[in-house]
């Protein structure tokens, strides 16, 4: 087994807290030494985890980073517009990167830091969990099998489900593409990440529509309140209630309440839903990104590919269509099949089916397992181990630009891009 590796983490937030928590349930491969945050009791939640005496803690990304290196690899979980700097300077200061997705807010600084990385012979591990999950890393087996023959198409669908959108896109942290990213990058870098690691190809040109249909103030019901906690009449029956959050959307709550120490009773919580952005009508907010987008792509190989995006459906569904075979899988295949993947052969048209184990419902399933995934599988990235699901920054930049190059051209009304 490879060395075990220490950890700074930059960000306590939900997102390095889970990793942290995987990370320290694999024996031995990792020790957590520090870790900064503004708000105390998430860098406290993240003390307690590493269950190391020796564990500092920071207040900020810029304090942590005004130290000279005290680990082996810094996870930067900050929010998305802030993952370039502390990642700069990280990678100067000679840690490799456990980096979260997306790499940066635009095209050039996530090219800039493969450089910085490649000048300071770093790695920088970006968090592209599905790539690590039984049901992706099966796919790319296949495809590079040959199994499928030359792939001709790619059709992906991501489904947000409607009150994760709301949560996260209308409410929360990456609702306003201008403090964050816009959702083609935010949410959907997996898919574009995901088509072009199986494609295997360069991306030639995009184009790309959509826009916000629902969550916006016309379609707010009658007499609906600025807060769900005002008293709306709506409070019982709308599926975006934020009242929910005390009930049957507890789980949620969970990733965005201040402090993830601490029992939380239903008083406590409408109080915070009261003043909390997270408490809003979802037609009465700032919202600005997207509710359903289309992108689709030409590669360099004269194969094809397509995304659709919406928060009216839930979970992925992937088809590639090959000239020996066609691979359909996902939710949507899932739910009509009860199989993970179908293989259609042209030859005698048979359908192969392939089920995979489901992963086990414990605090690390999340994304279908991937966050576990990565974490197993980041000691041998970082010791040089590489397998083909390796999310190395330098195998990623297709998908950022494929990415940010379908929001420029969503906001050109649909032009072809470029690449
Ligand atoms: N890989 C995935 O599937 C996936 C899923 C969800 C989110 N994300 C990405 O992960 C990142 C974090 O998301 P999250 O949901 O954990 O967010 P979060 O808001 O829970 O965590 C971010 C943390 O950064 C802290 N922070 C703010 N300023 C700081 C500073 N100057 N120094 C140090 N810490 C600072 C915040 O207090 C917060 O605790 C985002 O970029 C997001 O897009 C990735």
């Amino acid at each position: 087994m490879s060395s075990k590796l220490t950890l700074a983490v930059c960000g306590c937030g939900s997102r390095s807290r889970t990793y942290s928590n995987i990370a320290m349930s694999l024996d031995g491969q990792f020790e957590i030494v520090a870790g900064a945050d503004p708000i105390a009791s998430r860098v406290e939640a993240v003390r307690k985890t590493s269950n190391n005496p020796n564990f500092r803690s920071f207040t900020s990304a810029e304090e942590l980073l005004d130290q000279p290196n005290l680990a082996d690899v810094m996870i930067i979980g900050t929010q998305d517009q802030y993952h370039f700097s502390p990642a700069k300077k990280a990678l100067e200061l000679g840690y490799d990167l456990l980096l979260e997705k997306p790499a940066a807010q635009n095209i050039s600084e996530v090219k800039e830091l493969a450089k910085i990385a490649k000048k300071h012979n770093r790695k920088i591990v970006l968090c592209f969990v599905l790539r690590y999950t039984d049901f992706y890393s099966k796919v790319k087996e296949i495809v590079d099998s040959g199994k499928l023959g030359e792939i001709i198409s790619i059709r992906a669908h991501e489904g947000v489900e409607p009150f994760h959108q709301a949560h996260s896109f209308v409410r929360g942290h990456w609702a306003k593409s201008a403090d964050s990213t816009p959702m083609i990058i935010a949410k959907c870098s997996h898919d574009t990440d995901i088509i072009s690691w199986l494609m295997q190809s360069p991306c030639k040109s995009v184009s790309s529509m959509g826009g916000i249909s629902h969550f916006s103030n016309e379609h707010a019901p009658e007499g609906a309140t600025e807060r769900c906690t005002d008293g709306c009449p709506h409070a019982e029956t709308c599926i975006y209630s934020s009242l929910r959050y005390t009930t049957d959307r507890e789980r949620w709550l969970g990733m965005v309440y201040p402090d993830p120490t601490k029992e939380r009773e239903t008083q406590e919580i409408l109080d915070w839903l009261s003043v909390s952005p997270w408490g809003r009508c979802v037609y009465k907010c700032d919202n600005d990104v997207v509710d359903h987008q289309q992108v689709i792509m030409e590669f360099e190989n004269g194969a094809s590919a397509s995304l659709s995006m919406t928060a009216f459906d839930a979970g992925r569904t992937l088809e590639i269509y090959g000239t020996k075979a066609s691979l359909r899988g996902g939710d949507a295949i899932k739910q009509q099949f009860e199989t993970d993947i179908v293989i259609r052969d042209h030859n005698d048209g048979e359908l192969e089916k392939i089920t995979l184990p489901e992963p086990e419902e414990s605090e690390y399933s999340g994304h279908g397992g991937g966050d576990y995934g990565l974490i197993s599988a980041l000691n041998g990235i970082i010791n040089g181990e590489e397998g083909t699901s390796s999310s190395l920054i330098e195998t990623s930049i297709d998908g950022h630009l494929i990415g940010f190059s379908a929001e420029e051209s969503r906001r050109q009304g649909g032009v072809k891009i470029s690449l």
